[in-house]
């Protein structure tokens, strides 16, 4: 019989391509969901493993549902873990999905200002630590989503976003402009879990570095 979800081992995911990417290497685990995220509004999915239950949450919630221990495991992008800062977590594995690199992106032909630069992006952490680790002096703007209309409409000089094609920062008229870390899935673990559940979470890392394919 399935185990209530406290007794379980959690693994939280979002929707979308991390859920997609991971679905394989979780397999190779002896873990599928039984329902799909994008058909069933289920939030907790149980799995072919009774002991393993996966929880559906925003990309961005995933370190923090681990670092709190309401999640035991997680999948998360890098762009995401540095943004939060990483406490109450290990970064277990990498698992080579969901490859994107977070970039500062703005017009070709306007250089950035060299006093304060407007920055709209949603990562405010890792901006605020780039452009203050060059000495630059800026100005960052939150924002939640369509980052690659702040520039057009005047809100900022540049964006701060995860680039794979670029063809999203295309179609806006907009180019990479400095590179500044490439990104990547991680397997993040809560602190306090890794200890207490020791065993079944070792072997299901094994199995999964198994199925990881580097690229
Ligand atoms: P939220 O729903 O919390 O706002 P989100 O919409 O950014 O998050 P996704 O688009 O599913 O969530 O992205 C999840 C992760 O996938 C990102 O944190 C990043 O690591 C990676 N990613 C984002 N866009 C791309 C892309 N175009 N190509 C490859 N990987 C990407
Ligand atoms: C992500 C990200 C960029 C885009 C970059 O958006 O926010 O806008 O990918 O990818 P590209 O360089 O290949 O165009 P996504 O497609 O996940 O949609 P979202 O904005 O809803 O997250």
């Amino acid at each position: 019989m399935s185990k209530p979800i406290h007794q379980a081992l959690t693994i939280a995911l979002s929707k979308g391509r991390i859920f997609k990417e991971t679905i394989p290497l979780l397999k190779a685990a002896g873990i599928e969901p039984l329902d799909d995220p994008e058909t069933s509004r289920k939030l907790i999915l149980d799995t072919t493993r009774d002991d393993v239950k996966i929880v559906i949450i925003r990309a961005t919630d995933v370190p923090t549902y681990v670092q709190y221990g309401a999640a035991d495991l997680g999948v998360t992008g890098k762009d995401v873990l540095m943004e939060h800062g990483g406490e109450g977590l290990y970064e277990l594995l990498d698992l080579h999905i969901a490859k994107c690199k977070l970039m500062v992106a703005g017009f070709a032909d306007q250089p950035l200002p060299t006093g304060t630069v407007h920055v709209a992006t949603k990562f405010v952490n890792c901006a605020r630590r780039y452009f203050s680790s060059q000495g630059r002096q800026a100005e960052i703007i939150k924002l939640y989503g369509s980052m690659e209309l702040a520039p057009i409409v005047g809100l900022a000089d540049c964006i701060v976003d995860v680039v794979d094609t670029g063809s999203t920062l295309k179609a806006n008229g907009l180019v990479p402009l400095e590179p500044m870390f490439d990104v990547s899935s991680r397997l993040i673990v809560n602190k306090a879990s890794l200890k207490t559940r020791h065993l079944p979470i070792k072997s299901m890392l094994r199995q999964i570095e198994a199925a990881v394919t580097v690229t």
